[in-house]
């Protein structure tokens, strides 16, 4: 009997899912952080997709880069008993949510849909908490990229550094040429973006591993993080007196508008290009991070479903998840956005070259073990962790002359934290 009401129940939602239409429009809360310009335009297209499908999308936008606000204000929701249908939680945070026990089951659509096929394994496991699916992924955007206005490079002379021991230079001629060397908005989790592209493209892929992602003590005290540091706090010279609490959209319009030479930012800084009409390889370049080519930085936005008491609701988090997987939407989406598709099987062709640059360096890292989680994006480490060492990284970067070796011992200490 059991197993004929679950077959019954599968096969409607089997129905549902191609008819897509909800009997009256259902509310459904998607709680997220896209509020630039791309940003707002790829949150759009996943609204008019549940709108055609006859569902209402309640918009639960909560501004600030990098996701810290828009956590706090999802706590406070579940602890009163009243989470959103969907939030986006990305990465080992999604495992800390299913020990909480109040995260949806998403088994039935991935059955349907056969996600276990569709997506890479190892993001597979990450959306799923002991063994079933809670939540869908949306893209991979790749941290480490350095964003180039190549005009004001010309105009400087200077030519793109490929190394961080190039890097000086090229930032000196364009400061001498009147220009500012790096976009930056001072905010803590731009401050511990740049700082992995520093430890990635000074260490390689192995040592990042082991220092953020293992958290090996030896490696976080070794010399290699200690050169990672100098060469992090020098940045401090090369950005603008007012980058404090900048957003990081705001930096992205200073390589657009010619302003600044650079910005060490992920590829959502690509949606704001895109939005204001760039080309890249004409009004702009995206280069590796120095010294980090052929390596990789994965951040995989998704969306993480919440229990919900109204049976409509489950049935739209379904709906909301296939939607999120169909092949129309991931291109949308991602040309948007500036991340490629997560599914493995879309033809990249009608991409930017960005996207396709992504996209191959993402199978080549891969392959070469090169392809490494962020730690600033929540990728790699439990948040408390994370937020821990990000902490002992933007004190130090917003301290000139703190000593490298106490931001070492600090964060080998941070990395303690559980
Ligand atoms: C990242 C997120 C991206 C983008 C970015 C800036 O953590 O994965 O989707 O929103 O923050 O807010």
């Amino acid at each position: 009997m059991k197993f004929k009401m679950r077959a019954l129940r599968v096969a409607v939602l089997g129905c549902l899912l191609m008819s897509g239409a909800a009997a009256s429009a259902t509310d459904i809360e998607v709680l997220h952080w896209w509020t630039s310009g791309g940003e707002a335009k790829a949150a759009a297209q996943l609204k008019s997709i549940m709108e055609s499908k006859g569902y209402t999308w309640k918009d639960f936008a909560v501004a600030g880069g990098g996701g810290e606000n828009a956590m706090t204000v999802l706590k406070t929701r579940v602890v009163s008993g009243d989470p959103p249908a969907a939030a986006q939680i990305k990465g080992p945070s999604i495992q800390e949510w299913g020990q909480e026990g109040v995260l949806a089951n998403l088994d039935p659509v991935a059955k349907i849909e056969k996600w276990d096929h569709m997506l890479p394994a190892a993001v597979a496991n990450v959306m799923k908490f002991d063994h079933h699916y809670v939540a869908v992924p949306v893209n991979v955007h790749r941290v480490n990229w350095l964003w180039v206005n190549p005009a004001v490079f010309q105009a400087a002379g200077a030519t793109v550094p490929k190394t961080w021991d190039e890097f000086p230079a090229a930032a000196e001629k364009i400061r001498a040429a009147g220009y500012i060397p790096l976009a930056h908005g001072g905010q803590p989790w731009q401050d511990f973006t740049v700082f992995e592209s520093v430890v990635l493209g000074v260490g390689g892929a192995d040592f990042y591993r082991q220092a953020l992602v293992d958290l090996d003590q030896d490696a976080l005290r070794s010399d290699t993080m200690k050169r990672a540091f100098e060469v992090f706090g020098a940045l401090r010279a090369d950005i603008d007196p007012d980058a404090p609490n900048r957003d990081w959209n705001q930096a992205t319009t200073m390589v657009i508008n010619g302003k600044a030479a650079m910005q060490l930012m992920g590829d959502w800084a690509k949606g704001e290009f895109t939005q204001a009409g760039k080309v890249p390889g004409k009004d702009y370049e995206c280069v590796a991070a120095p010294g980090s080519q052929g390596a990789f930085t994965f951040n995989v936005d998704s969306l993480v479903m919440f229990q919900q008491d109204a049976d409509d609701v489950a049935k739209g988090q379904q709906v909301l998840a296939s939607a999120v997987l169909s092949p129309a939407f991931q291109k949308v989406f991602n040309l948007a956005k500036g991340s490629i598709p997560v599914r493995t099987d879309m033809d990249m062709a009608s991409f930017d070259a960005c996207a396709r640059k992504s996209a191959q360096d993402f199978q080549a890292a891969a392959q070469s073990g090169s392809l490494v989680p962020s730690i600033a994006h929540q990728m790699a480490v439990p948040a408390a962790t994370a937020g821990a060492m990000q902490d002992v990284v933007t004190q130090f970067f917003n301290t000139p002359d703190a000593p490298v070796e106490r931001a070492l011992a600090q964060l080998a200490q941070a990395a303690q934290v559980q």
